[in-house]
């Protein structure tokens, strides 16, 4: 399946999960998590940090180093604040899930990251239908202590909202998919992935690097503003900042005028490659083919 909603964050929240306050947050209850679901972050956490050297970009690395994430226990989101506070101004608010696009971008907005406080189950350590506090601090949290990083998805909140009134979210969305959750980053004359989706995702960090299947091309914001993205699956393509300090371009730009741009262009399917596209690798497409059958 291809997302045709506007942002994973924004597909199953219904009004069944709403909380009683209006912005969607919850106490973290940080004192209620139990043996076991401290245990399950131990195992992602520890599976994880193994792998990441090497992979991971070094903003990543520093921000992971200098916040209270610890390998033996789930964070607490007020001890993560008062670090995050001090550096880029940023907090982490708990809420129960997925929440609507536009509670999403005002806490974006207001330098408010909101984290699942729930954990994945021990059965489920590779499926993830909603993210959860591994998703949203391990894979998220530490980009946050990056100065561009912080200020790019400030602006997304912010520019998420216009979109919103714009009607165009859905092309403002595949920014942050392929940035924010799915981005790779040249780092030392090699590719390194910074995206808290693939962060977060053991097999994708080995996918996204390793595999000869997916397309790697340089990033382009109207080319990725045309691009569907995959919600169910690892990405056909990934695109690749030359390094983080391009999201300072992205930071500045006044969308409105490029999304009329781009909407009256064909949309563009995961895996397309264009004659105009950077591309630092070919993808042989094997792994989606293979599962198509
Ligand atoms: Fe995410």
């Amino acid at each position: 399946m291809i997302a045709d909603a506007p942002t994973k964050h924004g597909l199953a929240a219904g009004e069944a999960g709403r909380p009683d306050s209006p912005d969607w947050t919850i106490p973290q209850g940080w004192e209620h998590y139990s043996a076991e679901e401290h245990a399950i972050w131990r195992t992602l956490y520890e599976r994880q940090m193994r792998m990441l050297p090497g992979r991971v970009c070094q903003a990543f690395e520093a921000g992971m180093k200098a916040l209270p994430i610890a390998h033996d226990q789930i964070p607490d989101f007020r001890r993560l604040s008062d670090v995050l506070m001090k550096h880029t101004g940023w907090q982490v608010v708990a809420v129960p899930g997925l929440v609507p696009d536009d509670v999403f971008f005002e806490h974006l907005a207001n330098r408010r990251f909101p984290a699942g406080q729930f954990i994945r189950r021990a059965d489920q350590l590779d499926y993830l239908e909603e993210p959860d506090v591994f998703h949203d601090v391990f894979g998220h949290v530490p980009m946050l202590m990056h100065p561009v990083m912080a200020d790019f998805i400030q602006a997304y909140g912010e520019g998420g909202l216009r979109a919103q009134r714009l009607g165009h979210l859905e092309q403002l969305a595949r920014v942050y998919w392929y940035t924010v959750e799915f981005g790779l980053v040249e780092e030392n004359g090699g590719l390194r992935l910074y995206g808290g989706g693939i962060a977060s995702s053991y097999s994708e960090s080995l996918f996204c690097l390793d595999s000869p299947s997916p397309n790697r091309i340089r990033f382009d914001l109207e080319r990725v503003m045309r691009t569907r993205y995959r919600i169910d699956d690892f990405q056909e393509t990934y695109f690749v900042l030359r390094s983080l300090e391009d999201l300072l371009e992205l930071r500045q730009i006044d969308f409105a005028p490029l999304y009329e741009r781009t909407a009256a262009q064909p949309t563009l399917v995961p895996g397309d490659v264009l004659p105009t596209d950077v591309v630092l690798h070919r993808g042989d497409g094997s792994y989606h083919r293979a599962r198509r059958g």
